[in-house]
């Protein structure tokens, strides 16, 4: 579907973006494990995270919306009923990776498949560590991608360091470990989100976290919880750029979840010169939470590299946007992994800004960027079925002179449905 977007005079007003995908995902996943009812309050309504829904109800879950909560029966660690047909997750790399760990220690065979993106995504990441947990997996092209089949086995505890920084490898060794004989260690070169750890040791888990390592001793029963799940802060990134580079602009975004493995687009756009001031601080479901009051700003460039990455992965083709509005040189380094998300971002991210007239060129590992404020023209640009993508070219749009039209703009319900209504609530 295509999307007309004209250049907006500024941004005004207060909003609640979506809740966070990452959270949501493992409330799902989580609740089904645990023995009993457990209920999660503002759970994420997407494409996604119906996909999580969807394979858990095949195995038997029960899961009920009740008023504003997803009520979910959970039947324990080894509840789980064999599904009839393949699981399908959609375009979701969280729910197949996630599903590739708990299912390798689960005594029944299923088969995980996804889109066209998701089955060129790579899935030896997870595959090769589940092995050497004594897991039976296999997958089209040498078990490099999916359709993914799994022979449930018993699984054993394993000493790990991924050579990826990727919570997702980290939770599905994590899911594995729970049904396996002996700890499960992980250690992390780069730290990456910790939304599971926290989880898990809420839910009594034996998890013993600390600056080094994870490690995960089986034989304990997870507690059902309450979840309350906090705003996304992935989502309201998409805001933060656009108030910050639209003049004139003031916004308030409500209830974001600030957990610092997820906090580098604040810090970026802070070194930037971007005006955001963090209110009402507050701890909720083992999550740190606040509301973010953003004004437009002339941003300066930055250059972003390190452990600053995996902090804002999945906002660095918004950041990106902020960059072209920026005065000066930004780069982006060591942002290889970006090339095997939903598309290739920087790919993706730099032929269409490209097509705006932004200076920027692609780099093996990401960007760089001369960015200059009032630079960017309207033309016709793709999301590239990419969620992300597309939100990043509609603040884009923001800037340009003109109408531009964004073509795959649908993509935005994978992890966004209600993105386009906000952004025409505050938009004049
Ligand atoms: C996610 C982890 C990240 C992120 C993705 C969600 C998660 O992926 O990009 O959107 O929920 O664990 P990687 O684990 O591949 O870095």
């Amino acid at each position: 579907m295509d999307r007309i977007l004209n250049r907006a005079k500024h941004i005004k007003g207060e909003i609640n973006v979506s809740a966070d995908k990452s959270i949501s995902h493992r409330a799902i996943i989580l609740s089904a494990l645990a023995n009993g009812d457990s209920q999660i309050t503002n759970l994420l309504k997407a494409e996604d995270t119906d996909s999580t829904c969807r394979c858990f109800s095949q195995m038997g879950i029960s899961i009920k919306q009740q008023g504003n909560k997803l009520a979910v029966s959970g039947k324990g660690l080894q509840g789980l009923k064999e599904p009839e047909s393949i699981l399908d997750c959609g375009n979701s790399g969280t729910t197949m990776r996630l599903l590739c760990g708990l299912l390798s220690g689960q005594q029944f065979f299923s088969v995980l498949a996804g889109d066209k993106s998701l089955s060129r995504r790579p899935m030896s990441r997870v595959i090769q560590p589940l092995r050497l947990m004594g897991a039976e997996i296999t997958g089209r092209n040498n078990s490099k991608y999916a359709p993914l089949a799994i022979k449930g086995s018993k699984l054993h505890g394993i000493s790990y360091q991924s050579p990826v920084a990727s919570a997702q490898v980290k939770t599905a060794l994590l899911l594995a470990g729970l049904n396996a004989e002996g700890a499960t260690i992980i250690s992390e070169k780069t730290p990456t989100r910790d939304h599971t750890e926290r989880m898990l040791a809420a839910m009594g888990a034996d998890l013993v976290v600390d600056s080094k390592e994870i490690r995960l001793y089986p034989g304990r029963d997870l507690e059902p919880q309450d979840f309350l799940v906090p705003g996304d802060i992935s989502s309201a990134a998409f805001f933060l750029v656009l108030a910050s580079i639209v003049p004139g602009s003031e916004l308030m975004i409500r209830n974001v979840g600030i957990n610092p493995t997820r906090d580098g687009i604040i810090e970026a756009l802070k070194l930037m010169g971007a005006k955001l001031n963090i209110e009402n601080q507050r701890v909720f479901g083992g999550e740190t939470v606040a509301d973010i009051v953003v004004s437009s700003a002339e941003l300066k460039a930055v250059n972003i590299e390190g452990d600053m990455i995996p902090r804002l992965i999945d906002e660095l083709p918004v950041l990106a946007v902020a960059m072209a509005a920026a005065q000066g040189r930004s780069t982006v380094k060591n942002a290889e992994e970006l090339r095997v998300k939903e598309t290739d971002r920087i790919n993706a991210i730099v032929i269409e800004l490209e097509k705006m007239g932004v200076d920027i060129i692609e780099q093996p590992d990401g960007f760089i960027v001369t960015g200059s404020r009032d630079n960017l023209k309207a033309t016709e640009v793709d999301s590239w079925g990419d969620h992300r993508i597309a939100m990043s070219l509609a603040v884009a749009a923001q800037v340009c002179h003109g109408e531009t039209k964004i073509s795959n703009s649908q993509a935005v319900s994978i992890s966004f449905p209600e993105f386009w209504d906000l952004l025409a609530q505050i938009t004049s």
